[in-house]
């Protein structure tokens, strides 16, 4: 599979980046909700740790992905009627956003808590504001509903790619898989 976008399907680095993206989101998302719940300790301080980690690993790979995708043009849309094409396209904006949105406001809820922030035990970040415990449980709620947002803006993303894979029966989904036949391969595209 070629790096590079061709003209019918994504390319290894944008499929890449898309799925290891939504697994690290996803994943990082439930991590969160759980470590909420978690009795305080050792465990609890090191789940927050792993949690921070994972939400600024993200943050770095969005920056990669957003200059990839300034660097290598995207294949054109499957046909598809033109409102359906800007619902699309606004969704994908909305999601950009979020994924950028999300882990600065925890980033943000971290420094006006006051918390260190370690990359996996690596380096350490600076603080992007000066402690502020009655901002601190805003940004922490901001935090939280951005999650559910982006669930709900999801359910969207991921019905939209359903219905062209098997009602429109075209390649939307195909061609962010790896390894998959497209239903009508372009030309000079292999599997
Ligand atoms: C992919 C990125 C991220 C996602 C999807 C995500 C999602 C979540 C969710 C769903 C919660 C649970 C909220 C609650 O139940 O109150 C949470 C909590 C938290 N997140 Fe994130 N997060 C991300 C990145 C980050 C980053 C980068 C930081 C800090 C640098 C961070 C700091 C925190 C903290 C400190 C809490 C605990 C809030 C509390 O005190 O209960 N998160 N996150
Ligand atoms: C947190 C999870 C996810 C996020 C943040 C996300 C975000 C995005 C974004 C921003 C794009 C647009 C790419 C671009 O034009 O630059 C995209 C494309 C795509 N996503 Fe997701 N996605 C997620 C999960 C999923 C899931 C679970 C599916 C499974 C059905 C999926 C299917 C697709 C497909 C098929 C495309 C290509 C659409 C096209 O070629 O027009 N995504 N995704």
């Amino acid at each position: 599979m070629p790096l590079k976008n061709t003209e019918s399907r994504w390319g290894g680095m944008a499929q890449s980046l898309h799925w290891l993206m939504a697994l690290g989101i996803l994943g990082n998302g439930v991590l969160g909700l759980i470590m909420d719940e978690m009795p305080r300790g050792m465990t609890k301080l090191n789940t927050f740790a792993i949690h921070k980690s994972i939400g600024l690993t993200v943050l770095a790979l969005l920056i990669l992905r957003v200059s990839w995708r300034l660097f290598d043009r995207a294949p054109p849309d499957e046909p598809m009627p033109r409102w359906q094409r800007l619902a699309a396209h606004a969704t994908h904006g909305v999601l950009y956003l979020l994924m950028l949105a999300i882990p600065l406001s925890g980033w943000i809820y971290n420094s006006l808590h006051g918390y260190p922030l370690q990359w996996f035990k690596w380096f350490n970040l600076p603080a992007l504001m000066e402690k502020n415990e009655a901002l601190s449980d805003i940004a922490g709620e901001t935090h939280e509903v951005l999650f559910f947002v982006l669930l709900a803006v999801l359910a969207a993303h991921v019905g939209g790619a359903l219905v062209h894979h098997w009602f429109e029966r075209d390649n939307t989904l195909l061609r962010m898989l790896p390894f998959v036949r497209l239903r009508k391969p372009g030309q000079g595209d292999s599997p």
